[in-house]
């Protein structure tokens, strides 16, 4: 078993998630590059070996079930534990998303891999995450989510453009979170949504003002929580953000 802390991120190849992968490395975590493309996952994990992570790879579709529990077997054979799950893979669906104009295909597709898909992963990993000492899970959301910022009549980035999938689909994370968190309370598990803000990726055509480095730092906190912190809450860098 190994004997430093170890991560699995999702969509670990590339944006935020490549960077969430490097940072909790650079902490001295090992690090499962969890991602569904075999030649950008090795690429992914070349790069971090190259800067002294102890990464190794995981093929991993989010959206696949034999995918995700082969995943959780080769976690289990290669590392025998894992303390921080990040569920980061997500899409967009691809804009425009206007509620009266989308193909509800679209719909379907990104919930399937922005919600279905971390309730799948997150399920296949929790038996060996309530093996951990200290397990975390972190979902990685948006505050294009936040109820309260959609209804809000401040117009900036937080809001995002209108969107009948994608912002849907983090508030419905969200929910998700927060019913994990109720499950399970009084595990040691601490479950909680983030937000790493707007970040150049290709998500959004790199029109993001963060770096994906920024965009990491709130995952790579609350994957490192010290225990009794918090559960079922939604974060940003600036604090916790409203449901
Ligand atoms: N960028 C922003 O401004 C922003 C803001 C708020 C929230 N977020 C969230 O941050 C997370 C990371 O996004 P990003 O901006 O870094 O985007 P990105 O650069 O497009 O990265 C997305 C990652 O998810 C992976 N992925 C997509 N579908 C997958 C699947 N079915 N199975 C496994 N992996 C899959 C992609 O893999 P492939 O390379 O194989 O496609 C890629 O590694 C997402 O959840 C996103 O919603 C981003």
């Amino acid at each position: 078993m190994s004997e430093k802390p170890v991560a699995l991120v999702t969509g670990a190849n590339k944006g935020i998630g490549y960077e969430i992968a490097a940072g909790l490395g650079g902490l001295g975590w090992a690090v499962g590059v969890g991602a569904r493309d075999d030649v950008r996952r090795e690429e992914a994990v070349a790069k971090l070996r190259a800067a002294g992570v102890d990464a190794f790879g995981v093929p991993l579709d989010v959206t696949d079930e034999g995918s995700v529990a082969s995943a959780a077997e080769l976690v289990e054979r290669e590392r025998g534990r894992l303390d921080s799950l990040v569920n980061n893979a997500g899409i967009t669906g691809g804009m425009p998303q206007e509620p009266t104009l989308v193909d509800p295909d679209t719909v379907r597709t990104v919930v399937e891999t922005n919600v279905i898909g971390v309730l799948r992963v997150t399920n296949a990993f929790l038996p060996l995450l309530r093996r951990s000492g200290s397990p975390r899970i972190v979902n990685v959301s948006s505050s294009v989510g936040s109820l309260t910022y959609q209804s809000s009549t401040s117009a900036d980035t937080k809001v995002g453009p209108i969107a009948a999938a994608y912002s849907p689909s983090k508030t419905f994370l969200n929910a998700i979170t927060l019913q994990y968190a109720r499950e399970l309370a009084g595990t040691g598990i601490l479950i909680n949504s983030c937000c790493p803000g707007h970040v150049a990726t290709d998500l959004n055509g790199f029109r993001g003002h963060r770096t994906p480095e920024q965009g990491a730092a709130a995952a790579i906190r609350l994957a490192t929580l010290a225990d009794g912190g918090p559960t079922g809450k939604f974060f940003d860098d600036e604090g916790e953000v409203p449901w």
